[in-house]
């Protein structure tokens, strides 16, 4: 299984504050099954220049500590980059801001929106990136306000090749709270090639690792295949790995 979004790099964000705290969240990746991760810190554009090379430095850092604790998980780098109007062009300039293997054609771009922003801004974006060749993942949709209200819409950006990221512990459903996870379901069987699943992990107590609630629940109501596409090979052809 493959985590397509996680914070689990020391000392860059809001995610793992020490290597302690990223080896936590690796532990509990592996335990769950996840054997690979794309690597997300929250980036946008005024911060990137100083920001890549700390990512670089904090995936050496990680991948070292890994290797000595014999934890078997590979880790990708990527970014979960903050929207603005110049996000295409950004991802044209700093391809390290792309997710999978550097130097691969066609990485995607995981972006992010402020919490309130009108979903038909991505459909604007979704046009820019494909006439720039990049594929591009929102993360967590079901995350934003207008999520209830745009099931056609992003029905409809996913028939024109935009890839939903949904976090796991947002499937958790309870008596109060079924209609979004039910959303999601219902988005992942509209297309289920169009759709990767991530931890969106920030710290191993509070936001922890692995994909247990989104296999649980898409295995339960969608088979066994749907999760291997949405958890496994959509995010291999994404990352070219
Ligand atoms: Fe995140």
């Amino acid at each position: 299984m493959i985590d397509f979004h996680c914070h689990i790099l020391p000392g860059l964000d809001d995610g793992a504050q020490s290597l302690d705290e990223s080896l936590a969240l690796a532990r509990q990746c592996v335990d769950a099954g996840v054997d690979t991760v794309v690597a997300t810190p929250h980036g946008h554009g005024t911060i990137i220049d100083t920001l890549l090379p700390c990512r670089s430095e904090a995936l050496q850092t990680l991948s070292e500590a890994l290797a000595k604790e014999q934890i078997p998980l590979r880790i990708y780098p990527g970014l979960e980059y903050f929207a603005d109007g110049h996000s295409v062009d950004m991802a044209v300039a700093h391809p390290e801001i792309l997710c999978g293997v550097p130097g691969t054609p066609n990485r995607p771009l995981l972006l992010e929106l402020s919490i309130d922003m009108d979903l038909h801004f991505v459909a604007d974006l979704l046009f820019m990136a494909q006439l720039k060749g990049v594929p591009l993942v929102l993360a967590h949709p079901e995350r934003y306000k207008n999520f209830r209200k745009s099931f056609q819409l992003l029905c409809d950006l996913m028939d024109k090749g935009l890839v939903l990221q949904f976090n796991s512990e947002d499937f958790r459903k309870s008596f109060f709270h079924h209609a979004i996870p039910n959303l999601m379901l219902a988005l992942i069987d509209h297309d289920p090639t169009r759709v990767v699943i991530g931890s969106d992990a920030h710290n191993s107590v509070r936001r922890p690792a692995g994909l247990a609630v989104a296999q649980e629940t898409i295995t339960k109501s969608l088979g066994v295949m749907t999760w291997e596409q949405v958890s496994l090979k959509n995010a291999v052809e994404l990352l070219g790995i």
